[in-house]
């Protein structure tokens, strides 16, 4: 297949990247910046151009976006919000005008869509919730409609947190819990929806080829975790004590807003979609999940 990728220098795209192309297909990918080269396009977010002309695709996947993983001030919030519903919408301009729209658009959005739940189980099914990151999620994809009215099957995938050493917030939190200073955000009760980067990355391809698969679609794995769980089994893998607590407060200290947006808030998000579609996740488990990532880097 003939593939196009927006976001593939980030920490998913470049292995998504990675993966299609080994698995043989053509990937061209969009950047916003750098001079084009072969197989490289550009696109601008504030207008939605690609150039040159991207040719005929069968696949488009759109990962591009400011990073929410930084304390939210204003300016970030613009560029957050900015850079998902309305960049979205004027790329999907762009590529339901080609003479031949991508047959699939597999667009990024996050599970942050569902808000703060507690332990309420949720899945496609359940409704959005309320929030700065439920909001900007509901407009990214909202942004995807100009390519479905064009007949493009579009997959908006509610990515939960990626877990990989080489990137994200595994990434961050492994220097202290490597030394020792690991331990629960706030109560630890919150839950936690972690996929890892290879079954992301899988999960991706497979909702490339699965013509049934259309619609949101929950990117998570189906073990979700309490946070004081997942502090528990992380500190186990490292053979480390990860009893030091991290109170709410020092968080909203740090990170603002963003504390209560992302690392306190609670999600227990199922992949209801995948698992019926015969998914199968090689990282079903925390423990097998971080024994497969961890064990050769301990
Ligand atoms: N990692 C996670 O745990 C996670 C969880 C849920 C959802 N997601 C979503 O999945 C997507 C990929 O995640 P990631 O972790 O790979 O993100 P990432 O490493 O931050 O990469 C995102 C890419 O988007 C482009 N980008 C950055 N700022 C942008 C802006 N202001 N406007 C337009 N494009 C911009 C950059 O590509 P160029 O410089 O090449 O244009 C960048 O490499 C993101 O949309 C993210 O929100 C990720």
């Amino acid at each position: 297949m003939r593939i196009a990728i927006t976001g593939a220098s980030g920490f998913v795209g470049s292995a998504l990247l990675q993966h299609l192309r080994a698995e043989g297909h053509t990937v061209a990918t969009l950047a916003r910046s750098g001079p084009p080269t072969a197989g490289t396009f550009r696109w601008d977010p504030a207008t939605g151009a690609v150039t040159p002309d991207l040719g005929p695709l069968d696949a488009f996947v759109h990962l591009a976006g400011e990073s929410v993983a930084h304390r939210w001030t204003a300016a970030r919030r613009r560029a957050i919000a900015d850079s998902r519903g309305p960049a979205t919408e004027r790329l999907c301009r762009t590529l339901a005008a080609l003479p031949q729209p991508p047959a699939v658009l597999v667009s990024a959005s996050a599970i942050g869509v569902y808000g703060d739940r507690g332990d309420e189980e949720l899945d496609e099914r359940s409704a959005a919730g309320n929030g700065f990151l439920a909001d900007v999620a509901r407009a990214w994809e909202a942004g995807t409609a100009p390519l479905h009215a064009v007949g493009t099957r579009v997959v908006n995938l509610r990515i939960g947190i990626v877990l990989d050493p080489r990137g994200g917030a595994l990434q961050r939190m492994l220097p202290p819990f490597r030394l020792g200073l690991g331990g629960p955000l706030g109560n630890g009760r919150q839950w936690m929806s972690w996929i890892t980067l290879h079954d992301l990355v899988r999960a991706i391809t497979f909702c490339i080829g699965q013509r049934e698969l259309h619609g949101t679609v929950n990117a998570v794995g189906p073990a979700p975790v309490t946070n004081r769980d997942f502090t528990h089994e992380l500190g186990r893998a490292l053979r480390r004590p990860a009893f030091l607590p991290v109170p709410a407060f020092a968080l909203r200290l740090l990170f603002g807003a963003m504390a209560d947006g992302v690392l306190l808030g609670s999600l227990r998000v199922l992949p209801r979609e995948l698992r019926s579609a015969a998914f199968t996740f090689e990282h079903p488990t925390l423990d097998r999940a971080l024994g497969a990532m961890l064990t050769a880097r301990r």
